[in-house]
């Protein structure tokens, strides 16, 4: 059972409900020597309910990262307006964007990376038990392994002994302990070897499907998102070049970019063929 509430929590939003909402949102960066003002993010909007995936597409240093962590409140902002949960971040004190924070978790690119080295995944596990008490009774280690079909026996290695696609899924399980209302999976299987890319991406699919979180997933691998999101949002230097449902973008992308895009893909004529 995912749906309890733990104490102070946000009420569970119904199926659609919105869980982000994002307005305008400017991320500027400032060079120190030149005083150069760079817009990483430029005036972008997007919104993303329960249970649904929202993918960002763009090429490498479109942005897609930074628009990311800015609209989760998790990197710095310039401009815009945020709602998470219902809750204008502007408007929240201290304690109460620490509150929130949980009900956000991002599964990143690099496995490994994102794992404490000299920790095993059973200490791991019980350090963000220990962060949040209530909020992670719900499952125990052995079946929270199971739920990212991971066997028990891991509990007790080092990062430095599980492949990539285990690192990801131990990755995957610690976010799914926190019950987050939102994932951000930022390129989680470009690291990974082809043949288990899949299996995280329908983990994924299938967290979304039985918790409700949304999932707000960047990848610069069109065939990923198609086969992931309802939804897509391109992004060309900052800027959402264009936005709509996966199928109809794909099929008849409006922008240049997404145009370009899709012929850039290896065996780019699935484009308009199913
Ligand atoms: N702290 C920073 N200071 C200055 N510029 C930054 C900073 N962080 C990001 N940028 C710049 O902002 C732009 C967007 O970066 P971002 O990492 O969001 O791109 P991305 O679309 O995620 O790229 P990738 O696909 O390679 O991950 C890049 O040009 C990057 O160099
Ligand atoms: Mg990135």
């Amino acid at each position: 059972m995912v749906t309890g509430t733990a104490a102070g929590r946000p009420p569970s939003p119904a199926p659609g409900d919105p869980v982000l909402v994002v307005d305008d949102l400017v991320v500027e960066h400032r060079n120190r020597t030149s005083g150069e003002i760079f817009t990483a993010v430029d005036r972008v909007s997007l919104r993303i309910g329960a249970g649904q995936s929202l993918a960002v597409v763009g090429e490498s240093g479109s942005g897609k990262t930074t628009l990311a962590m800015a609209a989760t409140g998790l990197g710095p902002r310039t401009g815009g307006r945020i709602e998470l949960l219902g809750r204008d971040l502007d408007a929240l004190g201290r304690s109460e964007l620490r509150a929130l924070r949980p009900e956000v978790q991002v599964v990143f690119q690099d496995p490994h990376g994102s794992l404490d080295p000299r920790q095993s995944v059973r200490s791991g596990f019980a350090e963000l038990r220990k962060l949040q008490p209530e909020r992670t009774t719900w499952i125990t280690d052995e079946a929270l392994l199971e739920r990212v079909r991971l066997s028990p026996a891991l509990l007790d290695r080092y990062p430095h002994q599980l492949s990539g696609g285990q690192a990801q899924r131990v990755c995957i399980a610690r976010a799914l302990l926190m019950r987050p209302r939102l994932i951000v999976a930022d390129e989680p299987t470009s690291g990974l070897d082809v043949s288990v890319q899949a299996d995280v991406l329908r983990l994924l699919q299938e967290i979304r499907e039985t918790t409700g979180a949304a999932l707000l997933m960047i990848s610069h691998d069109l065939a990923v998102v198609r086969s992931v999101c309802e939804a897509v949002i391109v992004m060309f230097r900052g800027q959402v070049v264009e936005a709509g449902a996966c199928e109809q973008v794909f099929r008849a992308p409006t922008a240049d970019y997404t145009r370009e895009l899709l012929d850039a893909m290896p065996g780019s004529r699935w484009r308009s063929r199913r």
